[in-house]
């Protein structure tokens, strides 16, 4: 049976940081007499991206955040994407630029991530802002790390000297999710698809966090009992009802969540968990770029 206790409610954990972020939103349009404004470029047509960047922008929406999207067809060039980054660059009434991500094939990411203002850069995956996040001394920090660690913090009264285990070594998640928990004493091992004995490090973790994108490869054989699990997956199951051919998508993450709910201490739910974090950080990012990029002070909440 499903214990509730034992279940990390990212969507509250959302809607509470939602709350804190709208007065900043709010004084932040009083004195500048224009909302907070979030730029959000899709290339393409890939199912998930369209989902995830229309629930970005309702989410601004809602927060009184501006969002200004801009939808592409999957064979614009490089160039124009460049050419629509930097105008958005230039233009003062936008505060953050979010390039969707993965990008076709033709267009390198790694190029479109350096043309974007560090200073506008929400996603904090420019290399200046890569760069200061691992210097212990961030600006924007990536929101899906920076939505896990502030449920990890108000789940923990202490995260020093814990051992976290990362399955995922991405620029998304992995990487900075492990200067994160560094910068806050963690001992932290970060592993990948070419690591040996997985399970040997990971039932070592007093905090184990997935981001491999392998739907339930995760059971109870890997965790140590009382650890902490947070689940980055999302991945799309497919089910078929072989009598009536009718198909079906059940949003799953990496953990085996019924395996690991029993052993664990905590974990977060897929769906539920981290993906209403990483929107909600997105628009603390936003409201700090809107803030910084007028010279004002942001305390910072996470
Ligand atoms: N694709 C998957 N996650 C992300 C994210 O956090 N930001 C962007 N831009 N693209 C993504």
């Amino acid at each position: 049976m499903q214990n509730i206790s034992k279940i990390i409610n990212g969507k509250q954990y959302a809607e509470n940081l939602l709350k804190e972020i709208f007065p900043l939103s709010n004084h932040y349009s009083k004195k500048f007499l224009r909302n907070p404004c979030l730029a959000v470029l899709l290339v393409g047509e890939d199912p998930a991206s369209k989902i995830y960047v229309k629930n970005k922008i309702l989410t601004a929406e809602k927060n009184n955040i501006t969002s200004v999207e801009i939808k592409l067809p999957i064979d614009t060039s490089e160039e124009h994407l460049l050419n629509e980054i930097y105008k958005l660059n230039k233009d003062t009434n936008v505060d953050g630029i979010l390039v969707q991500l993965p990008l076709p094939l033709h267009i390198s990411e790694k190029l479109i991530i350096q043309s974007i203002n560090p200073s506008k850069d929400v996603d904090g995956f420019h290399p200046i802002n890569f760069g200061k996040l691992l210097m212990g001394d961030p600006d924007f920090v990536p929101c899906t790390p920076l939505g896990c660690f502030y449920m990890l913090k108000k789940e923990l009264n202490e995260l020093d000297g814990k051992n976290v285990v990362i399955i995922g070594r991405s620029n998304i998640v992995g990487k900075p999710m492990a200067s994160l928990l560094l910068s806050s004493n963690c001992t932290v091992t970060v592993t990948h698809s070419k690591t040996k004995n997985l399970k040997e490090h990971c039932s070592d973790a007093d905090i184990l966090i997935s981001a491999i994108g392998k739907p339930e490869m995760i059971d109870d054989t890997y965790i140590k009992p009382n650890a902490i699990i947070i689940d980055v997956g999302i991945n799309r199951l497919k089910l078929e009802n072989a009598k009536t051919n009718e198909k079906k998508y059940k949003l799953v993450g990496d953990i085996n969540f019924e395996s690991v709910i029993n052993v664990s201490q905590k974990i977060t739910p897929v769906p539920g968990g981290v993906g209403p974090m990483t929107i909600a950080c997105l628009m603390h990012n936003t409201v700090k770029a809107a803030f910084l990029n007028k010279n004002e002070k942001f305390v910072n909440i996470i």
